[in-house]
């Protein structure tokens, strides 16, 4: 509707169509392809056949429709369960993450330069969510018993089920679907995973991703100690599949994702010492003969001590004669204490590659093991390991976010399986040791536990990164470093009444009602502060955006992110503040519609005014 703020989640058709548009115009009329048309065009480029390479399930159609139905939800934030709410720049969400995932798609699009999940491994043991992309957010309030209902089953995905693997890739595939869409084009996604999915997993991530895209997939080493009661094997290790929005073709191609080295290691330092005091600092003895002969490298040296060495037998030195008699005289070359040793190549630490190009398998001495992680969990909440079992070590993530995201970018990383919130810890902690800012977006649906302190798994994904925050602040504080706050924001069905489905129905409700519901239009138990971060959300701004409130002409205004948006709730509107708001200098303008108590010549004669001021104006 012209001048009115879309309430609904992105469009994923229409993104789709108006990226084909963009690179076939011609296909694309009055808002439609034509499918004849850019068949023609593809040419030989269409796969004709009955048969088709890739994966299929039973339920797959209605995965892809479940992508295609927007949310018609919000984000409610909860101010007391935050940290240092004004200035937080990192989020928690307690909902379904599809949910979430559409919601976010406005702000967040091409925004996230890591995702780590760690989903259900379908072992037979967790809940599945069922989505249903006709009831979408109401089957969500259900279950969170946020409206009243039947609930949701909250049975385990038992494999004798029928359709075990089906149910699995029919909740994965949205979600990592729409999850691509939020990576920046240098972005890149790990996920967890172990051997009763990974074959799975890998099909749809090549579909959703493409397979040129595949990095790699690592083996994490999860266990020490096997089980010996283990059937046929005793399962020591994950797997965590690697996808670049877009990996390079070669080393030198611009865009794309760029891997970082590891640190090296002390262990990997202290092999390099400095017996001759050398001004370079520390380095360690390197072979100077090589394989692959040469006769122009074969030639005699003559050690300090007087010795002639020649290379051994059927080898060669690594060099020339003059470049040996250059390095020797550079004091690059060494003799032993005596000078009576076969030459060696001193390599010096301040001189070799500032880290490790990261390997595929992971040990438990490098990225701890499941014990480790239970055990980090227990340390900060005693007792939860018992409840939540399932937790990743910090080291584990901290890894991740070492070869993906560097300390001097302001990287968004999300993690849409939250459970416990490791993914919020690993951040904060590298962070902490490489002075880095990366941020977080953790999302986490309440999914219920037994225990009465921490009644669902988001109880236990705040109170964890409550502690985690607490801590280090308590360590920054002394040190005069700004402080880490997080923002906690619980999915909701949408602030507006015209968008709620269980309230309007063309069907059942009668004309009158319509129109009061669309006079004041607002849910009453809603807060100022819930409307504004829908707002924030449906109009494409972070959730970590600014709110300042200021006063126009008596009234209070709301400015969004420095002022890009600017927010009016009161009512009645005011004409003099309205116009006040032009010289703020801003582009944008929401009211509430209610507000103009059906004035429509002061909202035609303001929208004009601003119109000409280059302000786009909108109301809700
Ligand atoms: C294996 S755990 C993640 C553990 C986490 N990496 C940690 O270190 O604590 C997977 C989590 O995903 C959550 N989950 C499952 N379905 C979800 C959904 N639809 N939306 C949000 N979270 C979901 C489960 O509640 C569970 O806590």
């Amino acid at each position: 509707m012209e001048g009115k703020v879309e309430l609904r989640s992105e469009n994923i058709s229409n993104k789709i169509l108006e990226t084909i548009k963009e690179s076939v115009p011609g296909v694309v009329s009055e808002g439609r392809i034509d499918f004849e048309k850019l068949r023609q065009m593809l040419g030989e480029n269409i796969e004709t056949g009955q048969e088709r390479f890739g994966l299929t399930w039973p339920g797959k159609s209605e995965a892809i429709r479940n992508v295609q139905s927007p949310s018609t939800g919000t984000l409610r934030p909860a101010v007391d369960k935050s940290r240092l709410f004004v200035d937080a720049e990192n989020v928690l969400i307690r909902g379904d993450n599809l949910e979430v995932l559409k919601l976010l798609q406005k702000s967040y699009h091409g925004k996230v330069k890591m995702i780590y999940i760690d989903p259900p491994y379908n072992t037979g043991k967790e809940f599945i969510y069922p989505d249903n992309f006709r009831e979408g957010l109401d089957d969500y309030l259900k279950f969170s018993g946020q409206i009243s209902g039947d609930g949701m089953k909250l049975t385990t995905n038992v494999e004798g089920d029928g359709r075990f693997h089906s149910k699995w890739l029919s909740m994965m595939y949205p979600r990592l679907f729409l999850a691509r869409n939020l990576l920046r084009e240098d972005g890149v996604i790990f996920v967890s995973i172990d051997d009763n999915e990974v074959h799975n997993l890998r099909s749809i991530m090549n579909e959703i991703f493409g397979e040129e895209n595949f990095i790699a997939n690592i083996v994490w080493q999860k266990k020490y100690s096997p089980q010996n009661d283990a059937t046929y094997f005793s399962d020591m290790h994950d797997h965590i599949v690697v996808y670049a929005r877009h990996a390079k073709m070669n080393k030198s191609e611009d865009t794309g994702w760029n891997r970082n080295l590891l640190p090296r290691t002390d262990e990997q330092n202290q092999r390099y010492k400095n017996p001759d005091n050398d001004p370079r600092g520390p380095w360690k003895a390197a072979d100077l003969s090589v394989k692959t002969y040469s006769k122009s490298y074969d030639y005699p040296i003559t050690t300090p001590s007087g010795r002639i060495v020649n290379p051994p037998n059927g080898r060669c030195w690594a060099t020339s004669r003059e470049r040996m008699e250059a390095l020797i005289a550079d004091n690059r070359i060494w003799f032993g204490t005596d000078g009576n040793n076969v030459p060696a190549l001193k390599k010096f630490l301040s001189e070799v590659q500032g880290g490790n190009v990261p390997v595929t398998w992971w040990k438990r001495e490098d990225c701890g093991d499941n014990q480790e992680a239970k055990q980090e969990l227990k340390n900060l909440l005693p007792g939860v390991d018992t409840i939540f079992d399932t937790p990743k070590p910090v080291r584990l993530i901290q890894r991740m976010l070492q070869i993906a995201t560097s300390p001097d970018e302001e990287a968004i990383v999300l993690d849409f399986f939250a459970g416990s919130g490791t993914t919020a810890q690993a951040v904060l902690a590298q962070n902490q040791e490489d002075g880095g800012n990366r941020k977080f977006i953790l999302v986490q649906l309440p999914e219920p536990t037994d225990s009465e302190s921490y009644p669902t798994v988001s109880d236990i994904m705040e109170e964890r990164v409550r502690k985690v925050v607490d801590d280090y602040n308590r360590v920054r504080e002394d040190n005069g470093e700004s402080l880490y706050g997080f923002r906690v924001f619980s999915l909701d069905s949408s602030s507006f009444k015209t968008w709620d489905n269980s309230q309007v129905s063309t069907a059942t409700h009668a004309l009158e009602d319509q129109l009061r519901l669309f006079v004041d239009n607002v849910k009453p138990e809603r807060t100022k502060e819930d409307i504004l971060y829908e707002l924030i959300l449906k109009t494409g701004l972070p959730l970590t955006a600014r709110i300042d409130s200021t006063i126009i002409e008596g009234q209070e205004v709301f400015s969004i992110g420095g002022g890009v948006l600017y927010i009016f709730l009161e009512d009645p509107i005011q004409e003099k503040t309205l116009f006040g708001m032009i010289d703020q200098g801003t582009r944008n303008v929401i009211c509430l519609d209610s507000a103009f108590h059906g004035n429509d010549n002061l909202k035609t004669n303001i929208r004009l005014r601003m119109q000409t001021a280059g302000i786009a104006f909108r109301t809700v």
